[in-house]
């Protein structure tokens, strides 16, 4: 079988994972997909930065060569931000390539628009990594829940944030101080803005919420309230009444089915309820569907090797589907439901 040849577009912490496990483990991937796999160019901006494990050749700074160059399969989208990820996922469908993509933003800003190219191209866009890193979540609502009907998503998706509140709440610690800490780990970036002021976590209920109800859901749909307020006095009240506080983004759907709304903010949450033993930079989702009832995803939300793993993941799902001459579950069967930021649930 001739390999099916991946674009890899980024190579960051997450791009370089990726790299690397589709290099360690090809013979795996082989056997999962039924066809090689085969790296076949990796574009980057800054090419003198050294990449360890990744043959030079297959260096360029030229994404939109790469992906016009006419033997691209699938494309890795793991660059971040709206542009050049849009256009270049744009140029990837008009050239009849797949893509998978980790970005939580550019999905909830212009995921409708995104879906609709892949889908009249007849082409996959999969971002498993874009929601909560390697735990299954945007495929388990998709697919193994496309029978059911969810009415709640609700939990803790943000990494960096859920460290610097677990770090106050554990150490009494204040915020600045703890987000110094997550800072020198290398959870927070160097501007935590999107991360502290809720943005990050709101793109995500974005995705969430759209996916959960079949409805478009964007981020300026999203009521945001960051956590740069939460102060060590905050913790010690919280702890008096047998709480802690996490942040939160909720999606719900209106009891009458009629609209949704998604929102994130810090809460008090009671130490007895599981969200409050999620701890450092983990995730957890709650998902209320009404003949599954309650379900719960756990794990490592953030970091270079979890993200990677839902990415592979996709990738896996996306060249399968190439080989059946199939794609994965289509969007056009979304309708609109008026979307309110806290609405009346
Ligand atoms: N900044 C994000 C987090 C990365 O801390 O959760 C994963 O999306």
């Amino acid at each position: 079988t001739r390999p099916l040849k991946v674009a890899l577009l980024g190579c960051g912490v997450v791009g370089s994972e990726v790299a690397r496990i589709m290099t360690t483990h090809a013979d795996d991937l082989t056997a999962r997909i039924g066809a090689p796999v085969e790296l076949a160019g990796v574009a980057v901006r800054r090419p003198s930065k050294v990449r360890a494990g990744i043959d030079p050749a297959l260096i360029t700074t030229d994404a939109t060569a790469l992906l016009k160059r006419g033997d691209i399969d699938v494309a890795i989208e793991v660059i971040g931000g709206i542009e050049p990820a849009r256009t270049l996922i744009t140029t990837a469908f008009e050239q009849g390539i797949s893509v998978v993509s980790a970005n939580k933003a550019l999905l909830a800003q212009d995921g409708a628009a995104l879906h609709a190219a892949a889908e009249s191209a007849g082409l996959d866009l999969y971002y498993e990594a874009a929601v909560a890193g390697a735990i299954p979540l945007i495929r388990p609502l998709r697919e193994s829940l496309a029978g059911d009907k969810i009415n709640r998503v609700m939990g803790i998706v943000n990494g960096t944030t859920n460290f610097i509140l677990d770090k106050m709440d554990s150490t009494g610690a204040g915020y600045q101080e703890a987000l110094d800490e997550a800072t020198a780990l290398g959870y927070a970036e160097a501007d935590p803005t999107a991360d502290v002021e809720g943005y990050d976590a709101a793109a995500k209920a974005a995705i969430l919420a759209g996916i959960a109800f079949h409805t478009r859901v964007r981020l300026d749909d999203v009521h945001r309230e960051g956590m740069t307020e939460v102060s060590a006095a905050d913790f010690a009240s919280a702890k008096r009444m047998g709480c802690t506080i996490k942040l939160l983004a909720i999606c719900e759907r209106a009891a009458d089915g009629g609209s949704v709304t998604a929102r994130v903010h810090p809460a008090m949450i009671p130490l007895t309820h599981p969200l409050a033993s999620v701890r450092e930079a983990y995730n957890a989702v709650f998902v209320e569907a009404e003949a599954a009832g309650r379900l719960m995803f756990y794990g490592p939300g953030a970091g270079g090797s979890p993200t990677a793993s839902a990415v592979l993941g996709d990738l896996v799902a996306v060249c399968r589907n190439k080989l059946d001459r199939a794609t994965g579950p289509g969007e056009s069967a979304y309708t609109q439901l008026p979307v309110s930021p806290m609405g009346e649930v």
